[in-house]
C-alpha cells in the first residue's frame, strides 16, 4: 500500500495551469513573443525562470535581455499571474479533490504538496485546503526544477518517506518525468499524447478517487 500522495498544484487541484498560460501570453505579447496551447504543454510545471528561458528561445531573443531585463520580465508575469489568482476559492477546487483528501486522510496516507510554483502556500490557503497537507516542499530549495526529481524527492522527505512509497499526481509532462525519475508511481491528469501513455492517466480530477489510486498502485506492484 502506498503510504503518501505528492500532489502539483497547478492543473492537478485547481484550474491555475490556465493563468499561468494566460500571463505568460501577455507578458509574450509585450516582447513580440506569440505563443500557443501547444507551446504552453512545454512550460508546464517548469519553474518560472526556467519558463521564461523557454519562452525567450522559442521566440529567438535568447540574446536579446540582459540579466536584470530578465529579472523584470520574470517578475512582471508574476505580477500578471498574482493578481489573476487574487479572486481563487474554495468554489475553485476541482471536482474529487476534497472527497479525495479527505479518504488519504482517513487512510491516514500522507499528503504533501511538490509545486514548482513560489505561490503555491498562498493557493492552498485561498482554497482551503491547507488543512490537508502534511507537508510543502520549498521550490526554493531545490538547486533543479522538473523534470528533475527533486521536487518529489523533497516532498516525500517532508513527510517522512521516500518517494517510492508515494503516488504522484501531475499535469505536465515535465511533472511527470519527474515522478518517474522519483522512483514515485505516476498517475496523469491529461491526455496520452502530452504525457505519454506508459502510465495510468485520468481525463478529470473526477476520476481520482481513493479505490482509484489504490488499484493504480496494487496493479504496478502485482
Ligand atoms: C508550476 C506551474 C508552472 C509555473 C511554476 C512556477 O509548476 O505549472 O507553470 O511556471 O509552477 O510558478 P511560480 O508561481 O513560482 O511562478
Ligand atoms: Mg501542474
Amino acid at each position: 500500500m502506498f503510504k503518501g500522495v505528492l500532489f502539483d498544484l497547478d492543473g492537478v487541484l485547481t484550474d491555475t495551469a490556465e493563468y499561468h498560460y494566460q500571463a505568460w501570453q501577455r507578458l509574450g505579447k509585450e516582447i513580440g513573443i506569440t505563443i500557443d496551447r501547444t507551446f504552453n504543454e512545454e512550460l508546464k510545471g517548469v519553474s518560472r525562470e526556467d519558463s521564461l528561458t523557454l519562452l525567450l528561445a522559442h521566440g529567438g531573443k535568447t540574446n536579446d535581455f540582459t540579466s536584470a531585463e530578465f529579472a523584470e520580465l520574470a517578475k512582471r508575469k508574476n505580477e500578471y499571474y498574482v493578481e489573476m489568482i487574487q479572486q481563487v476559492s474554495p468554489k475553485d477546487v476541482y471536482p474529487g479533490i476534497l472527497d479525495l483528501l479527505k479518504n488519504l486522510k482517513k487512510q491516514g496516507i500522507k499528503i504533501s504538496l511538490a509545486s514548482a510554483s513560489k505561490n503555491g502556500p498562498f493557493l492552498l490557503e485561498k482554497m482551503a485546503l491547507m488543512p490537508y497537507f502534511d507537508g510543502i516542499a520549498d521550490p526554493s530549495a531545490v538547486a533543479k526544477g522538473k523534470p528533475d526529481p527533486e521536487i518529489f524527492q523533497l516532498a516525500a522527505k517532508n513527510v517522512g518517506l521516500q518517494a517510492a512509497e508515494c503516488i504522484g499526481i501531475e499535469d505536465a509532462k515535465a511533472g511527470i518525468q519527474a515522478i518517474i525519475a522519483s522512483h514515485a508511481l505516476p498517475i496523469g491528469v491529461g491526455r496520452s499524447e502530452d504525457l505519454g501513455a506508459n502510465i495510468a492517466l485520468v481525463s478529470s480530477t473526477k476520476e481520482l478517487t481513493f479505490e482509484f489510486l489504490l488499484s493504480v498502485w496494487q496493479t504496478a506492484k502485482a
